[in-house]
């Protein structure tokens, strides 16, 4: 059902109360998300990207029933991942003529995700389309914001700008504008979007933040394609990706690790404590990683200004799941966080160096070579464990 969202605006999208797996299942969504859409009523009638696909029939019998699908000018497509152009197909079933809007990477995109050969109509940086009353839109490529067709789209007369991806983040409201939300709620979803999507594009969102600022528009409204409508202060968010761009960090250390008879788990939790007294206004945070959710770790990680990695040797390596959120981080790229890497062993003890290649690879600089307890840690063990993450937090 459409709301209101400001002048001739409205949002026309889907809330999905019940998602709590995104992007297959790489994604926690505690919270739920929604797919924005949204219509522009002026002299031409504008749709604002679409929904994901299992939501595209009742998507496109509401427009048909509140807009008429006959009064549709043409359709934006910020971006062409399926959680915005799903519901395209149906919709162009049953307006085929309807002009599509997007990058030339979009015409790619939406052509290899559903091979047809819609209206596409290409627009760069700096085009505009006038529809009428005195208003425009202003399409800006964002390349890799966060895929190689993301673009933005300005509505000038509005000062609203259709964000798509950047600024989002999933989580369910009927509430719509960031202003009527909970703060903590909401701060704690932007971050773990940034973190977990759109870290390794750190450096296009500085560039792309200075483009846009650097254009002295006027902004009201910052309408994303997930989650709710920046209307108070939109350059809150703004304001937050270029912290978050900049190597964030926080007086943080996250000690992350995997355990089979719990001996790196007591390890973890000494290290943990070594730090908190050695470093007293320092947040240490211990993740099991077989049981904590992964974008949570992750999301740690992002805030922390050092990582301690642990996992017994087995098989001459490292446990799977220490080795699967190796992985993630690597391809986050983080930049500027220290680490090392700790572990039990029983005979041969080749976890450490397994974990210091993965950290190094990973674009973290090694503290040192690490903490290795042979067999089954015992009070003396804890003690140096505990010293050794006191001195870790001393070299922060
Ligand atoms: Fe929300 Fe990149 O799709």
């Amino acid at each position: 059902m459409k709301r209101h969202v400001k002048g001739n605006v409205y949002w026309v999208g889907k809330i999905d109360w019940e998602l709590k797996k995104f992007h297959g299942s790489e994604y926690s969504t505690h919270k739920g998300s929604s797919y924005n859409s949204y219509l522009i009523r002026e002299k031409k009638t504008v749709l604002i990207d679409t929904v994901w696909m299992p939501f595209a029939k009742e998507f496109v019998d509401n427009l048909e029933a509140e807009v008429g699908l006959a009064n549709i000018d043409c359709i934006v497509q910020n971006h062409a991942e399926v959680d915005h152009s799903g519901a395209l197909p149906e919709l162009m079933r049953r307006r085929p003529d309807l002009p599509i809007y997007c990058t030339a990477n979009g015409v790619k995109s939406l052509k290899g995700h559903y091979h047809q050969d819609w209206d596409f109509h290409i627009v760069k940086t700096g085009d505009s389309i006038d529809i009428g009353n005195g208003r425009s839109l202003v399409f800006v490529e964002a390349p890799m914001l966060h895929w190689p067709d993301t673009m933005f789209t300005y509505l000038a007369g509005e000062a609203l700008l259709f964000s798509n991806d950047a600024f989002g983040h999933h989580y369910a409201s009927e509430l719509l504008f960031n202003d009527l939300v909970d703060q903590d709620e909401l701060y704690d979803e932007c971050i773990k979007y940034y973190a977990n999507i759109l870290t390794p594009f750190s450096p296009l969102v500085t560039k792309k933040i200075q483009e846009v600022v650097g254009l002295n528009l006027p902004l009201e409204m910052i309408a994303p394609s997930h989650g709710i409508i920046w209307r108070r202060d939109p350059l809150q968010i703004v304001q937050k990706y270029a912290e978050w761009a900049a190597d964030y960090q926080e007086n943080r250390v996250a000690i992350l690790y995997d355990s089979m008879w719990d001996g790196t788990r007591k390890l973890a939790e000494a290290m943990a404590r070594g730090i908190a007294d050695a470093a007293p206004g320092t947040e240490v945070r211990v993740h099991n990683v077989a049981k904590t959710d992964k974008n949570d770790v992750i999301t740690d990680v992002f805030r922390s200004k050092a990582i301690l990695v642990g996992s017994p040797t087995i098989n001459k390596g490292i446990l799977s799941a220490a080795a699967a959120i190796m992985e993630e981080i690597k391809g986050l790229r983080f930049k500027n966080k220290k680490a090392a890497a700790f572990g039990c062993y029983g005979w041969s003890g080749e976890g450490n160096a397994v974990l210091n290649e993965l950290l190094k690879a990973s674009g973290f600089a090694l503290a040192d070579e690490g903490f290795k307890a042979l067999w089954e840690p015992d009070a003396d063990t804890l003690q140096k464990a505990h010293d050794y993450g006191a001195e870790f937090a001393l070299k922060l």
